[in-house]
């Protein structure tokens, strides 16, 4: 399975990681995009520091996940992410925040992101994306409509508390789970209601 996982400017990081760590783990080959917004709050909610260069981040995002890995640039248009004639099975954009919205639902492609994110649209492929913002405005409900419309999956990053959360990465999981399951990768991260 080829997965594309862009990473925007949201807060959510760990939500990205758990879901970097379930892709390798299934064995799938994976393109990950981060913007630098995306940079900046990875930076800033796993490694405690902001300022941390680009590329100590994107390093220690992926780990060891290395081979299975590989990191393409904003700008990079030649990724095989930037054409609908590349084969690819998912789109992921976690986080995904409104302004990525904003940008996908007014068809613009101005990042590999983007671009990654409209092909999965237009070629009918699998797009789940990962909003967090609170409290929401009418543009930002528009642009969430018509991305659904398009065939998204919008999946926002909210966590429920009914299977017994304890931890802060109990929430993690759950909304890592519930993206998996959308990629059809299985998981047992979280216990099934009614198991
Ligand atoms: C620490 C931090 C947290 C942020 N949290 C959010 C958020 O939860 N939702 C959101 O839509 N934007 C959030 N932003 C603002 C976006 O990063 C900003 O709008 C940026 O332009 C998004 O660009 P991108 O979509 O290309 O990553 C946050 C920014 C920072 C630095």
């Amino acid at each position: 399975m080829r997965v594309f996982l862009g990473i925007t400017g949201a807060s959510g990081a760990p939500y990205a990681k758990g879901i970097l760590d379930g892709l390798v783990g299934s064995g799938a080959e994976v393109g990950i995009c981060a913007s630098s917004a995306g940079i900046e709050v990875v930076a800033t909610e796993l490694y405690g520091d902001a300022a941390l260069p680009r590329e100590e981040v994107l390093s220690r995002f992926v780990g060891s996940a290395g081979e299975a890995v590989t990191v393409y640039d904003v700008q990079d248009w030649k990724s095989p992410y930037a054409s609908g004639s590349a084969r690819v099975d998912a789109y992921v954009v976690c986080p995904c925040s409104m302004s990525t919205v904003g940008t996908l639902a007014s068809g613009a492609m101005t990042n590999l992101i983007h671009r990654a994110a409209s092909v999965a649209l237009k070629e009918r492929r699998k797009l789940v994306l990962v909003p967090r913002e609170t409290p929401l405005s009418s543009i930002h409900l528009r642009g969430l409509a018509t991305l659904d419309e398009a065939g998204a999956v919008i999946l926002f990053a909210a966590p429920g508390f009914y299977h017994g959360a304890t931890s802060l990465q109990d929430l993690v999981d759950f909304v890592v789970a519930r993206c998996l399951d959308q990629l059809g990768i299985d998981t047992s991260l979280v216990r099934r209601w009614g198991e």
